[in-house]
């Protein structure tokens, strides 16, 4: 299927690595010139890099989402060199883990300021644009922690990713009549830095319960991307659309 995306232009959060990365290159193969955004330059840098080499357009952002400075300065940097802002992937967050009691409201408000308050900061920044354009794609990078509580995290990072889920559908309503498509993507288990760290016997568990059988790999997650901001999928609005090998189906 040709997902047509040439010379559109797409702004992808936390693309320096994992789901990100992969993300801002499956877009960029499918024609896209991309605004590489992390909070760590150097391997945003490196994204970029490939990106330039696969023949697209490509700007490392170096901002913090959870800082609304940072963010409105991305996406003027990135409409001075682009002219227009066709996607946008909020997919940068970050995870906790332990139990609530173990919670500290430092944990719990860094958590709540990236995941939930960053998606919102890239949202505010860029849905003017996209509604003077009559076109945009808007996916959210939740979490099945963020539909059925949390698995291997603290309760901090499936409160975000509950928000995040919602947020996305209330503007998927808001934005429908200016032809802009807002959806959710709602991961589990896929192979980054993020799920690396769990220890041996919870992976093994965590597998067990995936009827697919593997963990997900990156690219799992980004050709779900992928299709849901092409025109492919240009009659799916507000959805959350489960990767995660089979182990939620609701
Ligand atoms: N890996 C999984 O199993 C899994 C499961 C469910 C959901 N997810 C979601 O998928 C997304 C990507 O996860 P991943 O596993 O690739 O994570 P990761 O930790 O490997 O990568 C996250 C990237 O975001 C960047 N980042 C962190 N804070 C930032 C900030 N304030 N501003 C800008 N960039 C920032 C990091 O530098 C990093 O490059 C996240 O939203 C995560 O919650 C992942």
């Amino acid at each position: 299927m040709d997902l047509n995306l040439k010379d559109k232009v797409g702004i992808i959060t936390g693309a320096g690595r994992g789901i990100g990365k992969a993300i801002a290159l499956i877009l960029a193969r499918e024609g896209a010139n991309i605004i590489v955004n992390d909070i760590d330059i150097e391997v945003a840098q490196q994204v970029a890099e490939e990106i330039i080499n696969l023949g697209r357009k490509a700007l490392a952002i170096q901002s913090d989402i959870s800082k609304v400075d940072d963010v409105n300065l991305m996406v003027e940097t990135g409409m001075k060199e682009f002219g227009r802002i066709d996607i946008l992937v909020n997919n940068a967050s970050i995870i906790k883990r332990g139990t609530f009691e173990q919670l500290s409201e430092e944990d719990w408000d860094r958590a709540i300021d990236i995941n939930l308050k960053g998606t919102f900061n890239c949202m505010k920044a860029v849905v003017g644009i996209m509604k003077k354009q009559r076109y945009g794609k808007i996916v959210n990078i939740s979490s099945i922690a963020g539909k059925i509580g949390d698995l291997a995290s603290a309760p901090c990072y499936g409160a975000s990713k509950a928000g995040i889920a919602c947020l996305g559908k209330s503007l998927a309503r808001e934005l429908a009549s200016f032809n802009v498509n807002v959806n959710v993507v709602a991961p589990h288990a896929i192979e980054t830095d993020m799920s690396r760290e769990w220890p041996e016997e919870k992976r093994k568990n965590i597998i067990a319960d995936i009827p697919l059988g593997r963990m997900g790999e990156p690219e799992d997650i980004a050709e779900a991307v992928a299709f849901l901001v092409s025109d492919k999928a240009k009659f799916i609005t507000g959805e959350v659309l489960d990767v995660n090998g089979g182990c939620l189906m609701d």
